[in-house]
């Protein structure tokens, strides 16, 4: 994708999320059990699949989000390892042979090829299970109010009013017509609703106002809608090195994407729409929100 982009957007965002990933690997390395045990295999998997790799997009979201409101740093890194464990889950089962079938993920063999297939399963289904128990420890947040609704945010956020109904129009509407309304209900449940999710954390954490939570989602909405669309873009016009992934996989299984209902120039204007739109949420937000404005326009303009 090569639309025009802010001077010195690349220079704010990429270390950005190169420190995000460092603070998160860590942060993971902690937060996980040492394998041990009959089940090490389990742990060895939920280890491949969230520690080294990925762009942590929905960890920098949290930390960047509660960072407009001064919450401690290390409080956002577990939240933010929560998203990514519900992030990791769901590309782990998006890789199986019965969802996606994919082989290559962050570079590296998906769980299933690594491991077996009942390990992704219940390396996935752990990973969840995983999020919640960082979220509800005393260490996330003091107020056991404000991790109770991290906990209920993010398991509407993961589920069947998510995540999760997103991936099942996914798989339901495989090789049909889909109109623009059906791509963009499940483009929103598939992706978006996480990345909400990794947005309203911070919020939640900070105690911000309704208007500032408010502002923070109207901002996800649009940005969890831009990410995807360009991820479908990547998929027809990326380089499969940068990517991590096989390309031209969403054509041959006929996925609903907006690069099939629209074309690639199309949809190629409508995430950089939404990228702008998604920026003009934050204008109730000083220069501390600027990270999140480059995020926004880095989204549409990645190539990996
Ligand atoms: C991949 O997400 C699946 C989508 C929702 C588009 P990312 O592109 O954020 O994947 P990682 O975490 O960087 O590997
Ligand atoms: C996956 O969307 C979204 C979730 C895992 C929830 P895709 O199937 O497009 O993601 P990739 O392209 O495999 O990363
Ligand atoms: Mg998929
Ligand atoms: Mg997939
Ligand atoms: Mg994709």
């Amino acid at each position: 994708m090569n639309q025009p982009r802010p001077p010195g957007l690349r220079a704010l965002i990429e270390p950005a999320l190169g420190e995000t990933a460092s603070l998160l690997d860590q942060t993971l390395d902690t937060l996980l059990p040492e394998p041990a045990g009959l089940e090490a295999r389990l742990i060895e998997a939920m280890r491949y699949a969230v520690i080294g790799g990925g762009k942590r997009l929905r960890a920098f979201l949290v930390l960047q989000s509660g960072r407009l409101f001064g919450v401690d740093r290390r409080a956002l890194a577990r939240a933010a390892a929560a998203v990514e464990c519900v992030h990791a889950y769901s590309l782990v089962h998006d890789d199986l042979p019965a969802m996606d079938d994919d082989d290559m993920r962050r570079g590296r063999p998906s769980v299933h090829r690594k491991f077996d297939e009942a390990a992704a399963i219940l390396a996935g289904d752990a990973l969840q299970a995983h999020a919640f128990t960082i979220l509800a420890a005393p260490e996330t947040h003091a107020d056991p109010y404000v991790r109770c609704e991290l906990m209920a945010r993010l398991a509407n956020a993961a589920g069947a009013s998510g995540m999760v109904a997103g991936q099942m129009i996914d798989m339901s509407v495989e090789g049909k017509a889909a109109d623009v309304t059906t791509i963009t209900r499940l483009q929103r449940l598939k992706t978006g609703a996480l990345i909400s999710f990794a947005c309203e954390a911070g919020a939640i954490m900070g105690k911000a106002s309704p208007p500032m939570r408010h502002a923070l989602l109207g901002f996800a909405q649009d940005l969890g809608l831009a990410f995807q669309i360009a991820d479908d873009l990547l998929d027809v016009e990326g380089d499969d090195v940068i990517v991590g992934k096989k390309l031209g996989k969403d054509e041959a299984r006929g996925k609903a994407t907006f690069v099939k209902a629209l074309g690639v120039e199309r949809a190629r204007s409508q995430a950089q729409v939404l990228a702008e739109q998604a920026v003009r949420h934050l204008d109730i937000f000083d220069e501390k929100a600027d990270l999140l404005r480059a995020a926004a326009a880095w989204s549409v303009s990645r190539k990996g």
